[in-house]
């Protein structure tokens, strides 16, 4: 098998399980996860504390000349430092969410994602967790899955984190950002929020955590064991 066949993909919107099952299933593989929408969020961050505007072209392309993004996947968490600085934690605030997505629809920053992901990637054994990874960046990947589930459980599941996080929000705040959001990642010119067209399409609304991972798992050994 090709590496990039070792790789299973992970898209869909925002709230739809994909860190949680990205987790479990390299937990389970005994694979790295690769969380690529943390990437998006250090070069927000980056662009911040660089006082650079997220839609500022020539701005961000300084932010990524000067960026010293390094990313640490492991079998559970995707590390992600600036240069020395961990900046892991700091990137899921609330905030970050919505910049991430401005700076991540420039094609000056995907193009220096996507090149770091594939680099990740080249040995294979990834779980890889984003919006395009089975469209662009793992055309390849040899099972592809995209996540979704109602807006309404999506915004829940949001805020339930970010509380748990101890981050102060209210639910209308949380379901509002992410439609918000949504909108943006799937209606941007490049690399838009959608399916592969080799994906398998899992509506995780009403199931629990355990019952969604069962199926994936069973769904990769079928493809896999399936001559
Ligand atoms: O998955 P997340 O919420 O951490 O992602 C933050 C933003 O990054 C999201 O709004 C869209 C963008 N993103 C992307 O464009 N491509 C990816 N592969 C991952 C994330």
């Amino acid at each position: 098998m090709a590496n990039e066949e070792k790789i299973i993909t992970i898209d869909g919107p925002a709230g739809a399980g994909k860190s949680t099952m990205a987790r479990g299933l390299a937990n389970h593989l005994r694979w790295t996860y690769l969380d690529t929408g943390a990437m998006y969020r250090a070069v927000a961050l980056a662009a911040e504390k660089a006082g650079k505007d997220v839609s500022d072209e020539p701005g961000l392309t300084e932010v990524l000349t000067e960026l010293d993004l390094r990313v640490k996947p492991g079998l559970s968490t995707t590390r992600i430092f600036l240069g020395e600085l961990e900046v892991t934690a700091e990137i899921r605030e609330p905030r970050i969410s919505g910049l991430a997505s401005a700076v991540s629809a420039q094609a000056i920053v995907r193009r220096a994602m996507v090149d770091l992901q594939r680099k990740i990637g080249e040995t294979g054994r990834v779980v890889a967790e984003g919006r395009d990874m089975g469209t662009v960046v793992f055309p390849g990947a040899g099972v592809k899955f995209f996540l979704e589930a109602s807006p309404q459980e999506r915004a829940r599941r949001r805020y339930e984190e970010l509380l748990g996080d101890g981050v102060k929000v209210s639910l209308e705040q949380v379901t509002n950002d992410m439609i918000a959001r949504d909108q943006a990642d799937s209606t941007r010119a490049l690399s838009p929020l959608r399916p592969a067209e080799d994906a398998i399409i899992i509506d995780s609304t009403g199931l629990g955590v355990e019952e969604v991972k069962n199926r994936m798992v069973h769904l990769i050994h079928q493809k896999w064991e399936t001559p």
